[in-house]
């Protein structure tokens, strides 16, 4: 506190000093204070932030915001897993740019809209959901809690919330994955195939548990995730690995604890290592076709970030688009998906649905990309942090918090349902 006031002090000090004919008289420009006013500006920020953050909350009901549980889900993982899951590729330029995305807009609030009940509820090909809000798929979830999918798909039954569960389970980690999910969820769940790792036997075995939407993941570029590599090429030690089952899919039976297994998955893979690796930049719109006929179930592409790719999807038979970039864990654009949203809404031109995801963080945010016309919002990282942390009552906590956020913005701006959302609740900062 006390050095949050000095650096206030600091501040005005500098503001009265830019200002003065002193700095002419010691041969200094008001340039070289201005440095230090940006400098002192983020001090202060980084301060309250990191105030914030010395709060390790020791349960969900003490929970202000998602922020809490990545504060929590830090304490509770391996630096590897960690960085793994929050940091961006390249050096982090779209991760930014997902949460600078949101400040491009505004909401405008009316008073006195007299709502007392705000309904949340949507429907996607015919099915009911309690909220817009969805969680995305994420691989290798057993690293972060035991058996992490299973809990995620109670947490998601609780709270009524559709699950897109993450196909790379099946190949990497947890071959049982879907059908585990479907048994704990009691109904079939959405399942995200990734790149070219999407064969025919796959597809064919995600029909059989009666998945109903498959999500066809093609914004894999290799990105290249330096965070959670730079931990592994330090050697740093990755806790209980040796000793525990869950991690021996992705990481071979390790003699000891500093090693990496050669040759397993979680090898650390080099900056060219991951460029040349598997990723989606090789396939074409044949492969969109090709899948198309290849099954019955609803097909959704996520990854959409282009006007011209929209039009493609509605054009080769998609039923649904998701913008994403993939958290910015996978791409180098720069470009948050919020600020490509409209775009993609031009481009299918209201003829399928639109979904969006990354860099959600608040309801707030949710309320701008449905304000543009996105049909629901998906997360990843926030319900990761909340799964690390609490299990399953940190899932639905971070759940619940999104929404409540959501229905307050709701109420303020007069929207008693999600169909009452209007684009003139946004005002664009250009
Ligand atoms: C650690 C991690 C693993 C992911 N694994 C997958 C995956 O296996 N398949 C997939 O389609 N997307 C995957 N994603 C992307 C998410 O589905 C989603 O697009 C992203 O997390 C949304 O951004 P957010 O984390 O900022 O909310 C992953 C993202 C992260 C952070």
């Amino acid at each position: 506190m006390r050095s949050a006031k000095r650096l206030g002090n600091r501040r005005a000090f500098l503001r009265y000093l830019a200002a003065s004919p002193i700095l002419a008289y010691v041969g200094l420009s008001s340039r070289w204070v201005e440095d230090l006013m940006e400098e002192t500006a983020a001090a202060q920020d980084s301060t309250a932030l990191d105030r914030q953050n010395e709060v390790i909350i020791k349960s969900v009901k003490e929970a202000l915001s998602v922020f809490d549980f990545d504060a929590v889900a830090r304490t509770k993982l391996s630096p590897a897993h960690y960085t793994f899951i929050t940091d961006g590729s390249f050096s982090n330029e779209t991760l930014r740019a997902n949460r600078e995305g949101f400040s491009k807009y505004a909401i405008r609030v009316r008073r006195l809209t007299g709502i007392t009940k705000v309904d949340q509820s949507i429907r996607i090909f015919g099915v009911n959901w309690d909220s817009p809000i969805f969680l995305c798929p994420v691989g290798r979830m057993n690293a972060y809690y035991p058996q992490g999918a299973v809990v995620v798909a109670r947490a998601a039954k609780a709270t009524r919330t559709l699950q897109v569960l993450a196909g790379s389970q099946v190949i990497v980690s947890d071959p049982k994955a879907i059908e585990d999910v479907v048994a704990a969820r009691g109904e079939p769940v959405w399942v995200a195939g990734l790149g070219d790792t999407l064969d025919g036997p796959l597809v064919k075995r995600i029909e059989a548990t009666g998945c109903p939407t498959l999500v066809w993941t093609i914004d894999d570029g290799g990105g290249n995730t330096i965070g959670a590599k730079s931990v592994q090429r330090a050697n740093v030690a990755n806790l209980d690995r040796e000793a525990d089952s869950r991690c021996v899919g992705c990481h071979g039976n390790l003699p000891k604890v500093n090693r990496i297994a050669p040759g397993t998955p979680m090898n650390v893979v080099g900056a060219i290592g991951s460029l040349r690796g598997e990723n989606s930049i090789k396939l074409n719109w044949d492969d969109v076709r090709r899948l198309r006929d290849m099954t019955r179930m609803k097909l959704v592409l996520k990854g959409i970030v282009a006007q011209e790719d929209a039009e493609l999807s509605v054009r080769n038979g998609v039923d649904a688009v998701l913008v994403s970039n993939h958290g910015g864990h996978e791409d180098a654009s720069g470009r948050g998906t919020i600020e490509c949203l409209p775009e993609v809404m031009a481009g299918v031109g209201g003829k399928i649905p639109v979904f969006i995801d990354s860099g959600f963080r608040s309801g707030a945010d949710v309320f701008k990309a449905l304000a543009l016309g996105a049909t629901a919002v998906g997360i990843g990282r926030p319900y990761i942090w909340g799964l690390s942390s609490f299990g399953q009552e940190g899932v639905e906590t971070v759940i619940e918090l999104l929404r409540r956020e959501l229905q307050v913005i709701m109420g303020e701006t007069g929207a008693a349902s999600i169909a009452n959302i209007r684009r003139d609740s946004l005002v664009s900062r250009s």
